[in-house]
C-alpha cells in the first residue's frame, strides 16, 4: 500500500500498450507498428508453446534437408518460420517478407492487400541447442518498402541495416522476453505466463561502455588471421585498471549471448577466417536487427572495418563478420583488427 504510485502503474505496462502508447506520440502514425508488434508477439507466443513441449512430442530430429545456408534444418525451425509467416501475412502491413529459412522472397498472398513495410527474420536462432535444452530466440528487423506499391521486390529488401524502422528479438529461455525497438531506446517485455501478457521490465536499457566478457567461439583460434588472435590474447591478458583478463562466456545461440552482452558489456564476435572468410553469421537476419537494438542501446557494431548498419547488401543471405557490443569494446576490437594495436 506504501508503494509509490508510479511503481504499482509500471507493473502493469503491457507490450501492446507501450506500443499503442509510442505510436500515439507520433501524430503521423498509421498504427502499422502496433499490428506489427502486435502479429510478431502472438507469433512468439505460439512458437514459445513448441518449443516448451519440443521434448515431451518427439517433435524434434532432422527433417532429410537442409536449410539455404548449409545447415541442418529442426522441425521447430520450420514450425516457427511457418508460424511467424501465417502470424504476419494478412495484416495488411507487409509488401513482402524474407526468412533466414528460405532461399527466395516470401510474397504476400494476392488475396490479402500489401503494405508499406518488409519484414526480414531468422524464425530459431540457435536451434541446434535445443536438444540440450539451452535458450533459443526468434530476430526480426522491419525496413518501410522503396518501391511504390503492390508486391514487395528485392529492392524493398537489400536495404542497408540504417534504414531499419524497427528491429527486435525473443527469447525462448526460462522466461520468454520480447526486446523491441523502434528509434526510441530498447525496451524489454518479459512473459507472464498466468495472464499471456508480455510485461515492461527492463526499460531503456544502455548498455555499459565497457564490459569485461567476451564471447566467441575459440575452437576456430587456429583459423583466425594473426590481428584476430592477438585481440583474443589481449583480451586474456592481465591487466587490473582495465579488469582483464576478460571472463569468456559462449552459449552458442546468438540471441542469447548478445542478450547477455547487452545487459553485461562485453562484446561478443564472430569473425571471418580461413575457412569462411565472412564468418558465419547473417547480415540481413542476425547482424542488422541486432546492431540496431545495440545503437539503440548506445553500444557498437561492426564488421571489423565498417560500421554494420553501413554495409549495403548485395544478396539475401550475405554472411558478414560481427563485433557487436559495448562501443569501448568495439573499438578496440577494430583498432586490433586494423593491425593499429
Ligand atoms: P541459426 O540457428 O539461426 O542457424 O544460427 C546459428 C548461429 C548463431 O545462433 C550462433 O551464434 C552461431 O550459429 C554459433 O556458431 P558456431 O557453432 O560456429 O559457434
Ligand atoms: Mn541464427
Ligand atoms: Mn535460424
Amino acid at each position: 500500500m506504501d508503494q509509490p504510485r508510479t511503481a504499482l502503474v509500471s507493473k502493469f505496462m503491457t507490450l501492446e500498450r507501450h506500443i499503442i502508447e509510442g505510436e500515439r506520440s507520433h501524430p503521423d502514425a498509421t498504427g502499422a507498428f502496433s499490428g506489427l508488434l502486435h502479429g510478431l508477439s502472438l507469433a512468439a507466443k505460439l512458437v514459445w508453446r513448441e518449443v516448451t513441449k519440443a521434448g515431451l512430442v518427439n517433435i524434434l530430429g532432422m527433417t532429410d534437408h537442409v536449410n539455404v545456408s548449409g545447415d541442418e534444418v529442426k522441425k521447430l525451425d520450420e514450425f516457427a518460420d511457418e508460424t511467424i509467416y501465417r502470424a504476419m501475412d494478412h495484416t495488411g502491413h507487409l509488401c513482402v517478407m524474407a526468412s533466414e529459412e528460405n532461399e527466395s522472397l516470401l510474397n504476400i498472398p494476392d488475396h490479402y492487400s500489401h503494405g508499406n513495410y518488409v519484414l526480414i527474420y531468422d524464425p530459431l536462432d540457435g536451434s541446434g541447442n535445443i536438444d540440450a535444452n539451452v535458450t533459443v530466440g526468434t530476430i526480426f528487423s522491419v525496413f518501410k518498402r522503396v518501391t511504390p506499391s503492390g508486391k514487395g521486390t528485392m529492392e524493398d529488401i537489400l536495404q542497408p541495416g540504417y534504414k531499419q524502422v524497427a528491429a527486435g528479438y525473443v527469447l525462448f529461455s526460462s522466461s520468454m522476453m520480447f526486446l523491441y525497438s523502434t528509434g526510441h531506446g530498447v525496451h524489454g517485455f518479459t512473459l507472464d505466463p498466468t495472464v499471456g501478457e508480455f510485461l515492461l521490465s527492463h526499460e531503456n536499457i544502455r548498455i555499459p561502455k565497457r564490459g569485461a566478457i567476451y564471447s566467441v567461439n575459440e575452437g576456430n583460434f587456429n583459423r583466425w588471421d594473426p590481428n584476430m588472435r592477438r585481440y583474443v590474447e589481449y583480451l586474456k591478458s592481465e591487466c587490473k585498471e582495465e579488469k582483464r583478463p576478460y571472463a569468456a562466456r559462449y552459449i552458442g545461440s546468438l540471441a542469447a549471448d548478445f542478450h547477455r552482452t547487452l545487459l553485461y558489456g562485453g562484446i561478443y564476435c564472430y569473425p571471418g577466417d580461413m575457412k569462411n572468410p565472412d564468418g558465419k553469421l547473417r547480415l540481413m537476419y542476425e547482424n542488422n536487427p541486432l546492431a540496431y537494438i545495440v545503437e539503440q542501446a548506445g553500444g557498437a557494431a561492426s564488421d571489423g572495418k565498417r560500421r554494420i548498419l553501413d554495409i549495403v547488401p548485395e544478396k539475401l543471405h550475405q554472411r558478414s563478420p560481427l563485433f557487436i557490443g559495448s562501443s569501448e569494446d568495439v573499438k578496440i576490437a577494430e583498432e586490433f583488427l586494423g593491425g593499429k594495436r
